[in-house]
């Protein structure tokens, strides 16, 4: 059976088309298409919901109105802006590239391809979304709801982790993306796989796909495509210690084990057990203090996770009496944590805490 040809994939084309015209949301960044907005706006909607980003992409845009203003602003005030979005790599790139872009592309973000690639953060997907979005280029994107989209359409098992599915579904996007509108034909497509093409229960009566769509018509689009095979979920223990004078916390930069290197924490310390972690906290602090303080533990615990770790958390509390500590570390009054780029965790932390510290 003839799953998508030309004449076929020109009306389908055009009912998805139709459809983003008259159903978009009118999200912030879809106000001018400049290309500052798109490219910023592509790298926080990277692994985070769009509910999520929309108040952190308008509080970004207020504070860094253009790409030379966030080229200026030192790297902490833009970590600070990230904390609570996650994944602080990407506002480091952001900010690396906004500086390149300033001082190789005249603060344009460039159009073509190879440049756009060159700028730290800046991958295949990035650079597809913002030259199509932003420039009218013909640049087909593939995200995981696209990719949802496409292999209902087209009836395919597999998922995107393997070649050949990959192949497949970028070779019918090929001839289905709009030459004329790919900025608006890619959002349509993110866009239906996040309102109406869901995971499961799709909308299908709402769709404007549904009569090209093979998914639809086999009765079960849910079929399509395979799960991904996730990464198991790991049990840990964390031990962190609050240490505190003068009312102020105590905190370094990272937590452990290459974890959210860029935010500020409570000193930490993984281990499978959580005797193992006290005892890897107190050698840490004994390396950056010459000293272990006392800890007391008073029954505070919580769980965090932190993508496939799921964290029991052991906290520690104990006056701070020692001479400056040895690593990137700072001390914090409780009120300044919500302006500062401290950890989700090290926040809870906080709140935790509060009045047994006082
Ligand atoms: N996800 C990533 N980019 C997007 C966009 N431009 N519109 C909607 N969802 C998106």
């Amino acid at each position: 059976m003839v799953v998508l040809d030309r004449p076929r994939a020109a009306t389908a084309r055009r009912s998805l088309l139709r459809w983003y015209r008259r159903r978009s949301r009118a999200l912030p960044w879809r106000k001018s298409k400049s290309p500052y907005a798109v490219w910023l706006s592509e790298v926080m909607l990277q692994q985070t919901q769009i509910e999520t980003v929309i108040p952190f992409y308008r509080r970004f845009v207020r504070e860094f109105p253009t790409v030379e203003r966030l080229a200026r602003a030192p790297l902490e005030r833009v970590l600070e802006l990230w904390s609570g979005l996650g994944y602080y790599r990407r506002a480091r790139n952001l900010h690396r590239a906004a500086q390149e872009l300033v001082e190789k592309h005249g603060g344009q973000f460039p159009r073509e391809m190879k440049l756009a690639r060159s700028l730290p953060g800046v991958g295949d997907y990035t650079a597809r979304a913002v030259l199509s979005i932003a420039y009218d280029q013909p640049y087909a994107v593939l995200d995981g709801n696209v990719a949802r989209v496409m292999a209902r359409l087209l009836a395919l098992r597999g998922n995107l982790h393997q070649p050949r599915f990959r192949r497949r579904i970028e070779g019918h996007l090929e001839l289905l993306l709009s030459r004329r509108r790919p900025g608006n034909f890619n959002q349509a497509l993110m866009e239906l796989g996040q309102t109406i093409c869901l995971p499961r229960s799709p909308l299908c009566t709402f769709c404007p796909l549904k009569f090209w769509c093979q998914g639809f018509q086999s009765n079960n689009p849910e079929h399509f495509p395979e799960p991904r095979p996730r990464r198991q979920t790991e049990d840990w223990h964390m031990a962190a210690a609050v240490l505190f004078k003068n009312h102020r916390f105590l905190l370094f930069r990272g937590l452990d084990d290459g974890l959210l290197e860029d935010l500020w924490n409570f000193p930490s310390a993984l281990g499978p057990s959580s005797s193992e972690a006290l005892a890897r906290l107190k050698k840490k602090l004994l390396s950056l203090q010459g000293v272990t303080p006392s800890l007391s533990q008073q029954g505070h615990k919580l769980r965090h996770n932190i993508t496939f770790r799921s964290i029991q958390v052991h906290v520690y509390i104990g006056p701070f009496t020692l001479r400056a500590p040895k690593g990137e570390f700072r001390w914090l009054r409780p009120e300044s944590i919500e302006k500062s780029a401290v950890s989700q965790l090290a926040r809870k932390i906080a709140a935790m805490v509060a009045g047994s510290t006082k």
